[in-house]
C-alpha cells in the first residue's frame, strides 16, 4: 500500500544516516574496549538492540552489552560495569530497576551500557539481561531483508498509538516482542489481521510450543529460551488497544496512526462542561514526585491510585474513573459521584436474638444517630459517618492508604476538590482524566 510505503520511507534511517550511526557505533565499541580491556577480566564488549538488528527507527539508541566471564561475581560485575560505562558516557545515569546499567550519550545518541554474564546457553541464565545477545543474534539470523522494513513499521505504528516498550511506564510491546510478531506472521498488515483474533491469554510461539503455562495476558515463547514469555511485561490494556487499533486501521488506514498529531491539554472551558453535564466531582491529591527512575517510579503510582480508590470506596465513595499525571510533581485525579456524603449512613447490626446483640444495642444505644430498630429480626442503626468529605478523609488517612512505599514518604501533599481544582495548572491531569480520544483521533 502506498501510505506504508511513505511511511516506511519517513521512518527508515537514509545511507547517510546510517552511515553516520556506524561511525559513532564503531567509536563507542572500540572505547568501550578499550576500558574493558583495562579491567584484566577477559570482558567481551558486544552491540546488541535495534541498531545490531538492522531494525532501529530514525533516531535510535546504541545498546552495548559488556560481557563478564561467570567466574566473575554478581557485586564485580555490578560495580566494573558501572565503572566502565561511567568512565566513558558524557551524560550518564544509574539505571537500576533490576539490573544495573548505565543511561548515557555517544555523539548526541543516547547509550545504554549493559553489563551481563558471557553464558554459553540461556538455561544456565545469571542475570536477566544475559538472553539479549541471544535474542540479536537470533533476530540477525531469522529476519529478512524486507522483514527488517516491515519491523520498522509495526514498531512505529505500536509507538504512534502508544503501546510501544516494555519499560514500566508504558507496559507496552517489546522491539524484540514485535520483531517475533513479523516473523510468525510476516509481514506488517498480517501481524495486524492476526491480532484481531487474539484473546487475553493467547500463546504464540515461532517453532517449538512453549510448555510453561504462564498466567499473563499474552503469551509469546522466546525462541532462544522457551521457558520464558517474551511478553510478560504487557499490560491487558496495551494488548487491548494494540488489538483495537489495528481493527481501526484495516477499516481506515492512516498516518495518524504511525504518526499521531500532537496532543494538547482541554481547555478549561471544556473541562467545565463535560464536568457540568455529568454532575460528578473531582477530587485532586498532589505530592512531591520522589527521585525515582521511571521503572520504579510508575508501578508506585499506580499502586497509590489504587490505594487511593480503596480508601475512597471503603469510606462509601464511588469512584468513577481515575488518573495521573507525572510532571515535576505528582498529582492523582479521581472523579467520584459525590463529592460528600450524608452524615448517616445505614448500618446493620446481628439478628436480634443472638446473644451479643445487646453489644450492638449498647454502642449504638450511644453513639446512634437513630435509636437500633429492628427489621426482618436484625438490628440497624443510622450511624454518623467518620469522614463525609472526601478531601477530609483523605487528608486524615493517606498514611494509611495502600501507596507506594517512596510516595507514601511525600507527606506533603495538598488535597482539593470540587471547583477548586479546576485551573490552568491541572489541564494536564484535568486531560489525561478526560481526554478519551485515541492518538490517531486527536
Ligand atoms: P531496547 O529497549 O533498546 O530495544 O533494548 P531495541 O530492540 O534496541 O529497540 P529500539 O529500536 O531501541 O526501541 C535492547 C536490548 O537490550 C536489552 C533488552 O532486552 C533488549 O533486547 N536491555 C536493554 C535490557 O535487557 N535491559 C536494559 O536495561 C536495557
Ligand atoms: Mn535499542
Ligand atoms: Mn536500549
Amino acid at each position: 500500500m502506498v501510505l506504508e510505503e511513505d511511511v516506511l520511507k519517513k521512518i527508515s534511517p537514509t545511507p547517510e544516516r546510517r552511515k553516520a550511526i556506524q561511525r559513532s557505533v564503531n567509536s563507542l565499541l572500540a572505547r568501550t574496549r578499550e576500558e574493558a580491556d583495562k579491567e584484566g577480566l577477559g570482558l567481551n564488549v558486544t552491540l546488541v538492540g535495534s541498531v545490531a538488528k538492522d531494525t532501529f527507527l530514525r533516531e535510535p539508541d546504541i545498546d552495548i552489552f559488556i560481557l563478564f566471564p561467570e567466574t566473575v561475581s554478581r557485586d564485580r560485575l555490578e560495580a566494573v560495569g558501572l565503572a566502565i560505562g561511567k568512565r566513558i558516557l558524557s551524560v550518564h545515569e544509574e539505571r537500576y530497576a533490576e539490573h544495573p546499567y548505565v543511561h548515557g550519550e555517544w555523539d548526541g545518541l543516547e547509550v545504554d551500557l549493559v553489563p551481563c554474564y558471557h553464558i554459553s546457553d540461556t538455561a544456565l541464565l545469571r542475570s536477566a539481561v544475559d538472553r539479549t545477545p541471544f535474542h540479536t543474534k537470533y533476530v540477525q539470523s531469522h529476519l529478512s531483508e524486507v522483514q527488517k522494513g516491515e519491523v520498522r513499521l509495526l514498531k512505529q505504528f505500536a509507538k504512534g498509538i502508544g503501546v510501544y516498550g516494555a519499560e514500566a511506564k508504558v507496559q507496552g510491546f517489546s522491539g524484540y516482542l514485535l520483531e517475533l510478531l513479523v516473523m510468525k506472521y510476516g509481514t506488517f498488515k498480517k501481524v495486524l489481521e492476526a491480532s484481531t483474533g487474539w484473546n487475553r491469554g493467547t500463546a504464540l510461539s515461532l517453532d517449538k510450543k512453549g510448555t510453561k503455562k504462564f498466567d499473563e495476558p499474552f503469551i509469546f515463547y522466546d525462541p532462544v529460551d522457551n521457558k520464558r514469555n517474551v511478553a510478560s511485561a504487557l499490560s491487558p490494556n496495551c494488548l487491548a488497544l494494540f488489538i483495537f487499533a489495528a481493527r481501526a486501521y484495516l477499516k481506515g488506514p492512516s498516518e495518524l496512526f504511525f504518526f499521531p498529531r500532537q496532543r494538547e491539554p482541554l481547555g478549561l472551558k471544556l473541562i467545565r462542561s463535560m464536568l457540568d453535564e455529568r454532575r460528578s466531582g473531582l477530587l485532586l491529591v498532589r505530592m512531591e514526585r520522589p527521585a525515582l527512575i521511571d521503572d520504579n517510579l510508575y508501578p508506585q503510582v499506580r499502586r497509590s491510585l489504587d490505594g487511593l480508590c480503596a480508601l475512597l470506596a471503603s469510606h462509601d465513595f464511588r469512584v468513577i474513573d481515575r488518573a495521573y499525571h507525572v510532571a515535576e510533581d505528582l498529582s492523582f485525579v479521581l472523579e467520584l459521584e459525590e463529592l460528600v456524603l450524608s452524615r448517616g449512613r445505614r448500618h446493620s447490626g446481628p439478628p436480634a436474638w443472638i446473644e451479643n446483640a445487646s453489644s450492638f444495642l449498647e454502642r449504638w444505644g450511644n453513639e446512634g444517630l437513630s435509636r437500633p430498630f429492628l427489621e426482618d429480626g436484625h438490628w440497624i442503626v443510622v450511624a454518623p459517618r467518620d469522614y463525609t468529605a472526601a478531601d477530609g478523609l483523605v487528608r486524615a488517612r493517606l498514611s494509611t492508604a495502600a501507596l507506594g512505599s517512596d510516595i507514601r514518604k511525600q507527606m506533603s501533599a495538598k488535597v482539593l476538590m470540587g471547583a477548586e481544582v479546576l485551573t490552568e495548572e491541572n489541564r494536564p491531569l484535568l486531560s489525561a482524566l478526560l481526554d478519551k480520544r485515541m492518538n490517531w483521533e486527536v
